[in-house]
């Protein structure tokens, strides 16, 4: 294990596959004691054992981010377990696509829900034991940066045909990510925010039928047509979607120490696009 991030406490939501899981494996590898997070606890075991077995240490806090009380419970898992709180990664989401003449309200609040609602009640239920340990670590004279970084897109920055509640959600957070940056400034803790392209994961697959997932208690559509596709990665600048390494890579950066000046920031991974 080599120690950029070494005894720092992180959480990761949504972390047992895709983009999140490649942040958690990242985050582990740099020293990091990761709380895994997924809606199902097996599969998100599966990514704790996988970090233990590579020498590091992880937990899991299994259950949907939308669940009232998980932002309590994520929190309390990584003070029971390791004793403390550094770094949090507010990635969990899926795509949920309708024009707007035929999205419902339950489209529009399951977004808001997923990407802006859970990333609010995570960072306002870690608020108080970040100042508690801030004031603390500034009274001892040995002040501790943390990091929070939350996920958006370019459907958030730029707008996206079919993704009214997605866009919606992607935008606001990093609304949230800008106020906090303000709000918690003089805590020590940047907050930052990472807008992905097109990234290959299970979201973003090629596919001509009608494939499905189940995700937090419904089924939804999943992929994208081969052919628009195709054409998407043609308009990137480097060639090619992105690995979940890629984007791991970004959030990455906003956690070490070379990045401790640098908040309110969102950064978009997208091999190069800079407009859709
Ligand atoms: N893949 C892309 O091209 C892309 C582009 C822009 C933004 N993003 C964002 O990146 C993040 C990760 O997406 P991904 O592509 O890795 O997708 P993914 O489906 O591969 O992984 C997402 C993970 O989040 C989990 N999850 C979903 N809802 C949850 C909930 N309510 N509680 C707990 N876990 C939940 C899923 O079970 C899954 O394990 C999302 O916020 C997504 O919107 C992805």
């Amino acid at each position: 294990m080599t120690s950029k991030l070494q005894g720092k406490v992180a959480l990761v939501s949504g972390s047992r596959r895709g983009i999140g899981r490649a942040i958690a494996l990242k985050l582990a590898s740099e020293g990091a004691r990761v709380v895994v997070n997924d809606m199902d606890e097996a599969p998100a075991r599966e990514v704790a054992r996988e970090i233990e077995q590579a020498g590091g240490q992880a937990v899991v806090c299994a259950g949907s981010v939308t669940e009232p009380d998980f932002g309590e419970r994520f929190v309390a898992t990584a003070l029971d377990a390791f004793q403390g709180l550094d770094i949090i990664v507010n990635n969990a989401g899926y795509t949920w696509d309708s024009v707007i003449q035929k999205m419902t309200d339950e489209q529009w609040y399951a977004m808001m829900d997923v990407h802006l609602t859970a990333p609010f009640r995570i960072l306002r239920a870690a608020q108080p034991v970040i100042r508690d340990l801030s004031r603390q670590e500034q009274a001892e004279g040995r002040p501790v940066v943390r990091k929070v970084v939350n996920i958006s897109s370019v459907a958030g920055l730029f707008g996206n045909a079919g993704q009214s509640n997605y866009a919606a959600a992607k935008a606001g957070i990093v609304g949230l990510t800008q106020t906090l940056a303000k709000e918690w400034g003089r805590l020590n803790v940047t907050v930052n925010c990472v807008a992905y392209g097109l990234i290959k994961t299970r979201l973003t697959v090629a596919d001509t039928g009608e494939a499905t997932a189940s995700i937090d208690g419904r089924d939804i559509r999943i992929g994208i047509n081969p052919g628009l596709l195709d054409t998407l990665e043609r308009t990137i600048p480097l060639g090619r979607g992105g690995t979940p390494e890629d984007a791991a890579g970004a959030v990455y950066l906003f956690c070490i120490p070379e990045s401790d000046y640098v908040s309110g920031q969102t950064l978009m991974c997208t091999g190069g696009l800079t407009g859709v």
